[in-house]
Order: C-alpha cells, then structure tokens, then sequence
C-alpha cells in the first residue's frame, strides 16, 4: 500500500482519467476528496471507491470558482485534517477553428483547464507548506506541447498549465512539496468518445506503439508522481503517448 492513510484531492474525479486515478490511489490505499461539478456522477464513484475500503468523499464543485474550491478545501480538512497530494485533472474542450472561435468557448475553456488549477493549486498548496511535503500533479495534454488545429484554447490552456507547473515546482521545493505535470496523448474517453472514426483513424496512424492509451496508463503516471519513487522530480511533463510526441 503506496499511498495508506494518504488524503487525496482530484479534481474532475466523478469519471473518466479523474476516477481511474481516484480508483488506482484507493488500491494503494489513500484516502479520497473528489472535486466535480457533476454531483449525479460523483454519488456512484464515491460508492465504488468505498467498496474498495477506502474512505471517499464527494465536494460538489466548480473549480473555476475561488469560493467553491476554498470551501471543498475546507471541508477536506474538517474531514481529514491534512491534504498530501493534489491532482488537478478537470478539464474541458470546446473546439473550433480559430476564426470561428467565439469569445465564450476561449474564455470558457481558459476558465476550467487553467484558472482552475490555479485556484485549486494555490489552495492546496498553502496546507501543503505548513506540513512541508506534499504532491500536486497537473494533467495537461501533449496538444499543449505541439498545438492543434481547432484547438486554440484547449492547446493554450494546456501550455499555461505546463508553466503554472514550472513556476509552482520552483516556488514549493524548498518545502518539500513537489508539482510536476503529464501530458497525455490520445485516450480512450467520454471526452474523445464524440470524435469522427476517420479522425481516430488518423490519430492511430500516428501513434508508435499502434494502440490508444487508457486511462489506466495515465493512472499509473500519476501513482508514480505521488509515489516515494518520484521524490527527487518536480517541474517535469511526462508525455504518455504511446510515443506520438517525442
Ligand atoms: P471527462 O470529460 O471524462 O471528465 C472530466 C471531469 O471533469 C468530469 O467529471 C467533469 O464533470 C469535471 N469537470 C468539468 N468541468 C469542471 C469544473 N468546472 N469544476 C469541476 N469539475 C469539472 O474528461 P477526461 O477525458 O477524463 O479528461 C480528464 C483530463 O485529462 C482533462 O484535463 C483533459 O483535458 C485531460 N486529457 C484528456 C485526454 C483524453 O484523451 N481524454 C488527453 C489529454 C488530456
């Protein structure tokens, strides 16, 4: 058990690559806070990470809301006392060429992937000073590394999230807190579920090791980000990709 007792926020932790971290840590044995605006979701995932004999709870939260995230931090140490790790994973798109890109789906965009893990990480990170240790891994993209047609201000929010992470690592490390973020590739997803069979296929035509990722890839990434094992790397974007990126 890598993670006993360990107190766990994953923000965006109702389904998708948010729960399977949420799933992978409680096998280590954390102890869970899951952050998500989608309350209806977050009910069964909190059920099913304590059929694992963990301790979870669900905070309904929108994350680009100070307010919001200050009370489910709270709340957090009402329940636990203490929050070790911190994985900002929320996250939306809404893509469109540029041209057509209105001035909502930028903002809106901006709003989750980067003001949210800002607010969430500054929040957090004032506890994690106190103790002197602690573990934020950002999720970002490989698509905040190389751009992407129609994706503007996901690809911008992605990079800025990879610029947070460099400037939280160098301003936590002297006290013992690490930030390092991942970069997924293409995932098998609710998120990547609506797109064309003919943009999947291309997207596989690029992929060395021939396959899509799962979430349980990028889960892994993120256990060994908070694990013993990673305690000498902050400031670090580990690409899982299946090696499209590199
Ligand atoms: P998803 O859409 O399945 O899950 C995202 C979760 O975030 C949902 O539970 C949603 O309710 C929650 N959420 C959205 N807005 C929120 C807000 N304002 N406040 C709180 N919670 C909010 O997405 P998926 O695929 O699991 O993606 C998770 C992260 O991984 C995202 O940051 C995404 O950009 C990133 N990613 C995903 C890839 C993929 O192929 N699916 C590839 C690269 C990165």
């Amino acid at each position: 058990m890598m993670l006993k007792d360990q107190v766990a926020v994953i923000t965006g932790g109702a389904r998708g690559i948010g729960k399977e971290i949420a799933l992978r840590f409680a096998r280590e044995g954390a102890r869970l806070a899951l952050y998500d605006l989608n309350q209806a979701q977050l009910e069964p995932t909190v059920a099913e990470l304590r059929t694992l004999g963990v301790e979870a709870e669900g905070f309904p939260a929108n994350v680009t809301d100070p307010a919001q995230v200050d009370d489910a931090v709270q709340k957090t140490l009402d329940k636990w006392g203490r929050i070790d790790i911190l994985i900002n994973n929320a996250g939306i798109t809404k893509d469109g060429l540029l041209l057509r890109m209105d001035v909502a789906a930028w903002d809106a965009v901006m709003a989750v992937n980067l003001r949210g893990t800002f607010l969430c990480t500054k929040a957090v990170s004032r506890l994690m000073l106190k103790q002197k240790a602690g573990r934020i891994v950002n999720i970002a993209s490989i698509i905040g590394l190389v751009g992407n047609a129609g994706q503007a201000n996901y690809a911008a929010s992605k990079a800025g999230i990879i610029g947070l992470t460099k400037s939280v690592a160098k301003e936590l490390a002297s006290r013992g807190v690490t930030c390092n973020a991942i970069a997924p590739g293409f995932m098998q997803t609710e998120m990547t579920a609506v797109l064309p069979e003919e943009v999947k296929q291309a997207m596989l035509r690029q992929i060395p090791l021939g396959a899509f990722g799962t979430p349980a890839d990028v889960a892994e990434a993120a256990l060994f980000l908070v694990s013993a094992a990673s305690r000498y790397i902050t400031g670090q974007v580990l690409v899982v990709d299946g090696g499209m990126v590199m």
